[in-house]
């Protein structure tokens, strides 16, 4: 089997865009499987540096096949953008080498409005969002009411399907003080740009089951993290998608006997960027430098990401869930200099010990971490490629690391430079 899941491990940014650029290499086909234009990927080849919100990271080489799964939902404005900003870039994209879910769920301006209606209303539970309506389309495909993309080359079943979102969206705006949607507007936003997007429609399960039969390597990237699944995740404070590596198959349409090899991305600290329980958060000294040097920063919003020490409890669990074979490490350079290093290894609640992370959110609130402390390292770990080049407290913090979460490093990422990458194990091939 030589296909690869990549999810993130963490709350999302773990460096994933790299990690999944290097694997594209050795990849035919590259799976978008969930999650939508919230994620925010960055892939630095060369001197230039692509920042990719929806479409897949394999978009950027030539030659590889790019899917945009069912799972994901599409913001057509959104994407078009991307691609224009993409050739602007000088890459080539058709419907040659980009496939979009015929059956994909679409977000439309009335779901941007949504999430900034609940994100600004004084009652209810701030999240956080990056308020892109992505919960919204989420909620209307649950709902059974959304628009998907095949929708948009039926111009009855388009109005039709337009009328009963609008009645669900109108009776929440109003409730909100909001005014009702224009739909004159709406429908003529959504016919102009539908053309762009029918050339791009395809059942792209029928091309990853040809992709399986063929042999052709396919790989799947999961967007966010996943403690920010909607089931296993800090719930409320999640995105609206599984970000896990099970939902590759159900958001793809390929069975999940084909999936492979799980890989976790796993920053070698913590980061979260949003509301939400984070028992490790260090909002002294160490928590602002670690922002500063790992220059933490969203990709989409440009938010400032809250940072903490290494939480192997978390990931523990998110191996379990996962079903992770092995992770790839990334950002232990941010690490360098520090006198010493705290890792969590579990949690105290209630004068009881828990080695997981409890569901209920009151006891997320008030868990303390128990930590082990281990030896920092002066010399500098950025841009190492094997691993006789690492200090060997840094290679003691990895092995406790593996230890702790139960799973081994496959790569060792050292700077965002795809090559500056120490390969324990390929992926491709388990
Ligand atoms: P939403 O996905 O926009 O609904 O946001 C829900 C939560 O997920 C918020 O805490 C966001 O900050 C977080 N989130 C969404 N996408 C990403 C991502 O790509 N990286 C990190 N956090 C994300």
């Amino acid at each position: 089997m030589s296909n690869v899941v990549v999810v993130g491990a963490q709350w999302g940014d773990e460096g994933k865009g790299k990690i999944v650029d290097w694997l594209s290499l050795r990849a035919d086909v590259v799976v978008r499987f969930q999650g939508g234009h919230n994620a925010g990927h960055t892939l630095v080849i060369g001197n230039n540096v692509y920042k990719l919100s929806l479409l897949p990271s394999g978009i950027v080489r030539p030659g590889k096949m790019s899917v945009i799964g069912n799972g994901v939902v599409v913001d057509p404005w959104a994407l078009i953008a991307e691609i224009e900003k993409l050739r602007g870039q000088g890459v080539a994209i058709s419907p040659a080498n980009l496939k979009v879910a015929d059956n994909a769920v679409l977000i439309l301006p009335l779901h941007r409005d949504l999430d900034g209606l609940r994100e600004d209303a004084a009652n209810g539970v701030k999240i956080g969002t990056t308020r892109r309506g992505i919960g919204p389309a989420y909620e209307d495909k649950i709902g059974r009411r959304a628009i998907r993309v095949c929708d948009l080359a039926d111009r009855a079943m388009l109005e039709r399907k337009l009328d009963g979102l609008l009645s669900h969206h109108n009776a929440l705006r109003r409730g909100f003080g909001a005014p009702e949607a224009d739909r004159a507007a709406l429908l003529a936003e959504i016919e102009a740009i539908a053309p762009q997007i029918l050339e791009y429609a395809a059942p792209v399960w029928l091309e990853l089951d040809e992709a399986r039969r063929t042999g052709r390597r396919i790989l799947f990237e999961g967007a966010q993290g996943s403690l920010l699944d909607v089931d296993h995740g800090t719930y409320p404070y999640v995105t609206s998608s599984n970000t896990m590596a099970g939902s590759a198959a159900a958001g793809s349409g390929l069975g999940p006997g084909s999936l492979g090899y799980i890989l976790g991305i796993v920053k070698a600290y913590t980061t979260r960027v949003g509301e939400g329980p984070f028992p490790t958060e260090l909002v002294d000294g160490v928590g602002q430098w670690l922002g500063e040097k790992g220059r933490e920063f969203g990709v989409v919003t440009g938010r400032k990401r809250r940072c903490g020490w290494f939480d192997a409890a978390l990931v523990r669990q998110s191996v379990k869930l996962n079903g992770i074979h092995g992770i790839a490490l990334t950002k232990l350079d941010v690490l360098d200099g520090l006198d010493e290093l705290k890792i969590c290894t579990g949690y105290e609640l209630n004068g009881k010990r828990l080695d997981y992370f409890p569901a209920a959110m009151a006891d997320q609130a008030a868990v303390t971490p128990v930590y082990e402390t281990l030896e920092g390292w002066k010399d500098s770990t950025q841009g190492a490629r094997s691993w006789v080049d690492l200090p060997a407290t840094a290679v003691k913090y990895v092995r406790r690391v593996e230890e702790l979460i139960g799973a081994p490093v496959a790569l060792l990422s050292t700077s965002p430079e795809r090559d500056d990458t120490i390969l324990m194990k390929d992926p491709f091939e388990d």
